[in-house]
């Protein structure tokens, strides 16, 4: 028994899913685990492309050689050096000496650095270059930054298969579902899709827009990403997805409130901004505790509202630090384009709205801060109500805009 599923006539996916792993890249949480996905054509050539994590290895190995069934392995194509997906590739290499490794200069030179072996086995290609291995040719799109300099794409011309690497993956283990017409995605799936996207490529917006352009000049059939299911159906729903999330683009119009809280004075703040957000008719509200919400999700929420409120108590005189964190990830990630209000909070010298109005005016592209402001004193009460009013009805008119 295996794991294999078949994709297409004559290829296969001999990947892995890891529900062990808590954290993907030792920081993001994956509480649905995660897929490594690595396929087989069962061509004339046989060829692999790419491998998998340490983790996933044994069920990897056991998968391949099921469906080579006895043949030997002519070609793995290496897409992506990062070791999630060629940590395997020398045990590829150790079982199946006549393999020889199809790849570019750049990710040959990232074997050399990880410490493979792989001298006299190398087929380097370049931008534009073919392989035909009997009924198929594929073509090599170099896609650097998404999500490594070396990263490339494979095109296969005879059924428009793409082998997307990084591109058009997601978080969450297939768990025997293999495409994402199989699941619900755009109800169990986007979420953990844009927090994969947002934090592990969303820095890279400019190169995954430059992807998507060479994208358009191929009739593309049916993603093969190196994360989450295959797509087959509907890949303008999931291209959309990635064209918003890579120019910085809202997905909603609505309003995520995130707020930091020592003592639930500053929470009680927000839900009392939230309250009058929905009772003016703005329904679209997520509220969350930066303290409590991993910031890969803090993120991933931001990506997907058109307007933020960031409500935090002042805290040595500075941001709150879990806030500053929130922040500070915002404009690592390259985060743009979106309208801030602000609710401040603290017993004396309240600094954190200065503060926060700083950051986003100075550190982050293209975003705003809107003018009215919420200034709370220990805790909010009715001489606040104005201010609350004004905020609110700021957030409103510049969603209607
Ligand atoms: Fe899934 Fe950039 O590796």
């Amino acid at each position: 028994m295996s794991s294999v599923r078949k994709v297409t006539e004559d290829l296969y996916w001999v990947g892995a899913n890891d529900k062990r792993l808590h954290l993907f890249e030792n920081i993001h949480p994956i509480p649905r685990g995660v897929s490594y996905n690595s396929y087989l054509l069962m061509d004339e050539k046989t060829v692999l492309f790419d491998t998998v994590d340490w983790a996933g290895c044994r069920e990897f190995l056991k998968n391949v050689k099921e469906v080579l069934n006895g043949a030997d392995l002519d070609y793995l194509v290496v897409n992506h050096m990062e070791p999630d997906h060629a940590a395997s590739v020398e045990e590829i290499l150790i079982r199946y000496p006549n393999c020889q490794v199809i790849s570019n200069e750049k990710a040959f030179m990232f074997m050399h650095q990880f410490g493979f072996d792989v001298e006299g086995r190398k087929d380097e290609v370049k931008e534009g270059d073919t392989r035909c291995f009997g009924k198929h040719t594929v073509t090599f799109v170099f896609a650097p930054m998404v999500h490594w300099p070396e990263a490339m794409v494979t095109f296969d011309t005879t059924n428009g298969v793409l082998f997307s690497a990084d591109a058009f993956g997601s978080f969450g283990s297939l768990d025997g579902r293999l495409f994402a017409d199989e699941v619900d995605f755009d109800r169990d799936w986007i979420d953990d899709a844009r927090r994969y996207f947002c934090n592990i490529v969303g820095k890279y917006g400019p190169f995954v827009q430059y992807l998507l352009e060479k994208a358009k000049t191929v009739p593309i059939q049916m993603f093969c990403p190196l994360h989450g299911p295959v797509w087959r159906k509907d890949l303008g729903y999931y291209i959309d997805k990635h064209d918003k999330w890579s120019r910085y683009e809202p997905e909603e119009k609505g309003v995520l409130i995130a707020y930091a809280s020592m003592y639930g004075n500053t929470e009680a703040a927000a839900q009392a901004m939230a309250s009058t957000l929905c009772r003016k008719g703005m329904t679209n509200v997520a509220v969350y505790d930066v303290s409590n919400t991993h910031v890969s999700q803090l993120v991933a929420e931001a990506f997907k509202y058109s307007h933020i409120v960031l409500a935090s108590v002042t805290y040595n005189l500075q941001i709150y630090p879990v806030m500053y964190d929130f922040l500070h990830h915002l404009k690592v990630l390259n985060f743009q384009k979106r309208t801030f209000g602000i609710i401040e909070n603290g017993t004396w010298a309240i600094k954190s709205g200065t503060l926060m109005k700083e950051f986003v005016e100075k550190e982050l592209k293209e975003c705003l801060v809107l003018n009215s402001q919420v200034s709370v004193n220990s805790s909010a009460n009715e001489s606040n109500e104005p201010e609350f009013e004004a905020l609110a009805d700021a957030l409103i008119a510049s969603i209607g805009k």
